[in-house]
């Protein structure tokens, strides 16, 4: 089936998980709310990562570090002054777009990340490139916008102005000092951090892929310099695995080896993973060897030594670093359009079905009562309480059956059980799989190890 934008945003809102934001004021420069079931899902994704890369492993732990830091940060970092996207404006009908982006629509090229201002313009002359917007092709020459969003401090002194970190890994490297001399950490060694990062992009879009606000899944892992090689080949298998645990198919993602002019300024190589999004083949994740130049550059601008002191061998040295980085919402996306379905069934009716799997599931298991009397809710209500040690469990006793399976099946519940008048004589359920939809009879005393076996051992396990 071609998965199609427009109904998967659409089913997004009418299912509870992702609503446009500010959507009473008319909407607000492309953010999203994620509704109670978008939110189950993004905790259960980042207590999924935080686990398989922090809690998991020996060699790592974790922060959680301020969206404001210290202005001088995004100085030293280069984001200040490298951070930046070439833009132009129509001026015609004021329209703003991405200018390397529009290059790229236009001549159908892969990239043109990393093209020089002067070269994107002569470009757009020489093809007489169009604004998408009304069609006119005066646009001014290209320039330089810088992503960060700027913020007033009260504190009156000689400059107010802060950043909002426009990406989590700094604070990472701020606190290298503070981690190595509090924990038992040895390199090689990673911390890792959850949290919002800031963007201020030209052109956002294509729903939750592009936003001003986001959030970020990193992890700065330091090395000694002539192991960096090693270690970024057993990241990228890292994160191989983890698209796999989210439920991600293998044959979709792609790596692309980003080159030359289009690495950021602090990597010397960097791994994007591509997914195939239904708008296109898009970056996703990235790995990237940064090598010691954020650490080299905090200790100059700081005063303050961030070396490393190897206990066997006494070398005193800057770590290297290799860095994982996860967009959360990007997975969100990427995991919801690998799950939307529409299954033609023998009746000739349509069902959408989200195939979520266990761990991503917003909703584990759903009990539904057949009928809203004579003691079956309270049957119901029983078992679901059992069924919460597998994580966030629903109640529904409104309508007829069928509608409720379907309704159970568009969110992406595993599993449904029911609870009729026969439970009442026999103690036994129906428990009804959601990607099959075949029933099966268990009693309530073998259920939650029935669930356990059948659906969530691998997520207890994990
Ligand atoms: N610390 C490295 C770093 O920030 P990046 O490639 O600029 O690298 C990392 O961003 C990840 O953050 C991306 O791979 C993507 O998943 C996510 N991301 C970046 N910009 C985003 C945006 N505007 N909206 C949503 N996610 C974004």
């Amino acid at each position: 089936m071609k998965k199609n934008m427009e109904k998967i945003v659409g089913w997004a809102k009418r299912k509870g998980f992702i609503y446009p934001g500010s959507d009473i004021y008319g909407g607000f420069g492309n953010s999203y709310t994620y509704g109670p079931y978008g939110v189950e899902m993004k905790n259960n994704l980042k207590t999924t990562w935080w686990k398989m890369f922090v809690n998991d492993r020996a060699d790592m732990v974790g922060i959680d570090g301020g969206i404001l830091l210290h202005p001088k940060t995004w100085k030293a970092s280069g984001h200040v002054d490298t951070f930046n996207d070439p833009m132009v404006d129509c001026k015609k009908c004021q329209a703003r777009h991405r200018a390397d982006h529009l290059i790229e629509d236009a001549l159908d090229i892969k990239s043109a990340d990393g093209m020089s201002c002067e070269e994107i313009s002569q470009k757009i002359k020489n093809n007489q490139i169009k604004c998408p917007k009304c069609g006119a092709t005066e646009l001014t020459e290209a320039r330089q916008f810088n992503l960060m969003f700027e913020t007033q401090m009260a504190k009156t002194g000689e400059d107010s102005t802060a950043y909002l970190r426009p990406e989590t890994a700094q604070a990472i490297f701020l606190e290298f000092k503070n981690v190595i001399d509090t924990t038992r950490v040895k390199v090689p060694f990673g911390i890792g951090q959850i949290g919002k990062a800031f963007r201020n992009e030209i052109t956002p879009g294509n729903f939750i892929f592009r936003v001003l606000e986001f959030e970020q899944m990193e992890i700065e892992y330091f090395v000694h310099e002539s192991e960096w090689e090693e270690h970024f080949d057993k990241w990228v298998s890292a994160m191989y695995d983890w698209c796999e645990c989210i439920g991600l198919d293998r044959q979709k993602i792609h790596e692309l080896d980003v080159d030359g002019e289009a690495l950021a300024h602090y990597s010397k190589k960097t791994i994007d993973f591509e997914y195939e999004f239904p708008f296109g083949i898009k970056e996703l994740y990235g790995c990237a060897y940064r090598t010691n130049f954020d650490l080299n550059n905090h200790e100059k601008a700081s005063g303050k030594k961030l070396t490393y002191r190897d206990p066997q061998t006494n070398e005193v040295y800057l770590p290297h670093v290799i860095e994982p980085t996860f967009g959360v919402d990007r997975s969100i996306l990427a995991i919801i359009c690998e799950a939307y379905d529409e299954e033609e069934l023998d009746d000739g009716a349509t069902r959408t079905v989200m195939h979520f799997n266990t761990r991503m599931a917003p909703v584990k298991v759903a009990v539904l009562p057949l009928m809203k009397k004579d003691g079956l809710p309270e049957k119901a209500k029983a078992i679901q309480q059992q069924c919460q040690c597998f994580g966030n469990t629903e109640y529904d006793e409104g309508g007829a059956i069928g509608k409720r399976y379907r309704r159970q099946d568009e969110i992406g519940t595993p599993v449904c059980i029911t609870v009729d008048y026969d439970t009442l004589e026999d103690e036994s359920v129906t428990v009804r799989d959601r990607d099959t939809m075949k029933q099966d009879r268990i009693k309530i005393s073998d259920l939650v190890d029935y669930l356990a076996t059948k659906y969530f051992k691998k997520n207890l396990n994990a």
